[in-house]
């Protein structure tokens, strides 16, 4: 396997085309800037409602903090209304700090499929034509779309849905192998990426399955894609994408030490803390920044201690961290072990 060559989506060039995927509740700003520090070069914010963005809503633009520490930075958007994105991207390109925008047409949420977003979007090629549209005439940033390969394996929608997103205009597409009704089990159905990707002229990012340097490598020479983008792998995990790096350059690469890895998950939470400091009074009105920002820390806790080799039985406390002390209690266990 040849090292992929850069992706180039509008007038972005991103050299290293492994990219960090938008994850609910997980890609806020301190995780993209560790993934950042160990290679990935472009990331996409946690999903953002675009009317809340339009509005100027300050817990919703929250959402889109981002910092001087990332690398580039997709604005990951969901609407029902062309109207909405429209008003939304001003507000995006405004911001200066963007790289893309990003429209869902993939999340299968009945929180947004009822609205006739996300999912919804791939039942109305024409809906989602309209939305691509009214981005591209709005801002000067360039505009993608992450989709999947279809609602079902029935539905049969997938070319329609991604010829739409091409002819409106979009600088690339982003698929996430698997339907929407599997949600994000079972195998990701590669061929269909090699399909899109013959059928296609605008850049495709692959999505689904990929959890090792292997199958990163292995993900570019099946399917020609021109990205790989990583959602679940990285979580508790953000040297993958140093791993990867090195795989596709053909070097060595030395996992970082246990207690490297524990230093870098303190400084994750204590980010964290540092960013809800900024955060609206709507959003830390009841807890303090430092509560807040350990409670939405959680998660990402879980993930790190299910790879710390024997950490697992303090997975029965990463719910009950409140301040940093009580993370750094776990984790001085951590370096014993
Ligand atoms: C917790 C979680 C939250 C997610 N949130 C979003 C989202 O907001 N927008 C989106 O397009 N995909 C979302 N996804 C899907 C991922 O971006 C990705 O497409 C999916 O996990 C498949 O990639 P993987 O097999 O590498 O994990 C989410 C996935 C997870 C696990």
């Amino acid at each position: 396997m040849k090292t992929p060559p850069p992706l180039r989506i509008g007038p972005l060039q991103i050299e290293h085309p492994v990219m960090l995927a938008p994850m609910a509740g997980y890609t806020n700003r301190p995780f993209r800037e560790i993934c950042r520090h160990f290679g990935c070069e472009m990331a996409y914010t946690e999903l953002t409602v675009a009317e809340g963005v339009a509005r100027r809503l300050p817990p919703t633009l929250f959402y889109l903090n981002t910092s001087s520490r990332e690398g580039f930075t997709g604005a990951h958007l969901y609407a029902a209304q062309p109207d909405s994105i429209e008003r939304a991207a001003r507000v995006v390109e405004e911001t200066g700090r963007f790289a893309l925008l990003d429209i869902n047409a993939g999340c299968p949420v009945r929180k947004l499929t009822s609205k006739g977003a996300g999912a919804a979007l791939m039942r109305s090629p024409e809906t989602l034509y309209a939305m691509i549209r009214a981005a591209k005439n709005a801002t000067s940033l360039p505009v993608t779309v992450k989709t999947r390969i279809g609602r079902s394996p029935h539905t049969g929608e997938m070319l329609e849905i991604a010829h739409a997103i091409q002819e409106a205009g979009a600088d690339a597409i982003t698929v996430h192998a698997r339907y929407a009704c599997d949600r994000h089990k079972g195998p990701a159905h590669w061929e269909k990426l090699a399909l899109l990707k013959q059928a296609l002229h605008i850049p495709v990012i692959g999505n689904g399955g990929v959890h090792s340097p292997e199958l990163a490598l292995r993900m570019f020479d099946e399917t020609g894609v021109d990205g790989v983008m990583i959602g679940r792998a990285a979580l508790g995990h953000p040297w993958l994408f140093a791993a990867i790096r090195a795989a596709l350059r053909g070097e060595t690469w030395n996992e970082p030490e246990p207690e490297e890895k524990i230093d870098w998950i303190l400084e994750h939470a204590r980010r964290f803390a540092e960013l809800m400091n900024d955060a609206p009074r709507k959003i830390t009105a009841r807890l303090s920044p430092e509560e807040h920002a350990c409670r939405l820390f959680r998660p990402h806790l879980a993930c790190y201690l299910h790879a710390i080799p024997g950490a697992r039985h303090l997975l029965r406390e990463y719910n009950q961290i409140n301040t940093l002390a009580d993370l750094e209690r776990i984790l001085e266990e951590c370096r014993a072990l």
